[in-house]
């Protein structure tokens, strides 16, 4: 498949026939968009390469043609694929928790679909996704068609993500449930290196990964590599000592493995142990489903711990023009004199006070 090519045979011009009478682009699905669709003379441009040579500040919202390096089934049972696209601009900007929105080539189904990036990796410029396709008809399963070498037009690096500015010092609690663990792989790879570096540095950074799970895992080993090179390094020691650590805790339901129970439970056992820091050295960062956040929402305001949450909504533009992802706010919008705040721009992370949920 070459999503690329849909522009030269005119299919991509539904971005432009798609359009209701008043003039916005609407989806199969009924929402409206407003993306803004390359030109066929930018596709040529990007197909020959100058786009992608381009080192573009992608704080911007950018469209490009990536290629698929390869795609891979990381599990059949729950529909999870493995992604990887050749994006450099986007690879070397990206932070955890931003995430990209990927195009079909279905002229009926013009809206994007939002996806964490997992991984980026800026010296091979690429950038890895996992997702879990839909039905059939969905536009998520036309992506599982991709194979090494297709095209596929993604917009990008869109929202926020994690910051770790204020990391270091600190104990950080990386904790997802379900899909929600993909976003934070990237995120816990960043904080094991600054863990290293703290090491190094005599400076304190530990972390607890806490992934939830309903029965069957994954990506479980991706996160426990993370773990074991720090251990390799000797950085487990006590905290008191100035000690280093990423260690790496699983809850499922079904108690098939780690704690029974939710993420919830590997914190109150990590507390019932004494293996817990004064709550204003704690910083939470957390992807799940929204009981999970908000569970968690309400663990850190208890405690007064800092709590970062990645919200997900149903989205259309995924560039904060059309409303379709708003989420309620303590705070009044200056601008729009409402509680409430677009996750495609204003998120998906926010500081789990500033959301209702
Ligand atoms: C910020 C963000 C990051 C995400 N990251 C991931 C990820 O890393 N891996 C993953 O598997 N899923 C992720 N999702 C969810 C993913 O976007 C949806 O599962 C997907 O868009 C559904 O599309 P579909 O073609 O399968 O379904 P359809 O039913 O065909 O979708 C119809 C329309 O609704 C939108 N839509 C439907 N469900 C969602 C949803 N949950 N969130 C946003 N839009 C939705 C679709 O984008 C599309 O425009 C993320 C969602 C958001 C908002
Ligand atoms: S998806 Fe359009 S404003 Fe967020």
């Amino acid at each position: 498949m070459d999503i690329g090519k849909a522009g030269k045979t005119g299919k991509n011009k539904g971005f432009r026939l798609g359009q209701d009478p008043g003039g916005v682009p609407i989806d199969q699905d009924g929402l409206a968009i407003s993306a803004h669709a390359m030109t066929e003379e930018e596709l040529e441009e990007q197909k020959s390469g100058k786009k992608n040579d381009s080192k573009k500040d992608l704080t911007i919202k950018e469209m490009v043609t990536a290629e698929v390096v390869a795609q891979a089934v990381l599990s059949r049972e729950d529909s999870l694929y493995d992604l990887k696209l050749y994006i450099p601009e986007m690879a070397a900007v990206v932070k955890p928790g931003q995430f990209v929105s990927l195009y079909t080539e279905d002229a009926s189904r013009i809206l994007p679909r939002p996806i964490s990036v997992c991984e980026a990796d800026d010296k091979t410029g690429i950038i890895r996704l996992i997702y879990r396709a839909g039905g059939e008809k969905t536009g998520t399963a036309q992506f599982t068609k991709l194979r090494t070498g297709d095209r596929i037009r993604v917009l990008g690096v869109l929202g926020n993500g994690f910051d770790l500015t204020n990391v270091p010092g600190k104990h950080v609690y990386v904790i997802g449930g379900g899909i929600g663990i993909f976003p934070l792989y990237e995120l816990a790879r960043q904080v094991s290196t600054l863990v290293k570096k703290m090491g190094a540095e005599k400076q304190s950074l530990t972390c607890d990964v806490i992934l939830g799970y309903r029965n069957r895992r994954f990506f479980e080993e991706e996160f426990d590599a993370i773990a074991t090179e720090s251990e390799d390094l000797n950085l487990v020691v006590n905290r008191d000592q100035k000690g280093n650590y990423v260690r790496v805790q699983v809850a499922t339901e079904d108690g098939s493995a780690g704690v029974q129970g939710n993420v919830l439970d590997v914190m109150a056992e990590l507390e019932n142990s004494g293996s817990t820091y004064p709550a204003e050295e704690c910083v939470i960062y957390a992807c799940g489903p929204k009981p999970m956040l908000r569970a968690l929402k309400a663990y850190a305001e208890e405690r007064g711990i800092e709590c970062y949450i990645s919200l997900e909504e149903r989205m259309a533009c995924g560039i904060g023009a059309c409303l379709a992802c708003v989420c309620d706010t303590k705070e009044v919008d200056e601008h729009s004199q409402v509680h409430n705040t677009r996750i495609c721009t204003d998120g998906p992370v926010f500081n789990a006070k500033e959301v209702i949920l």
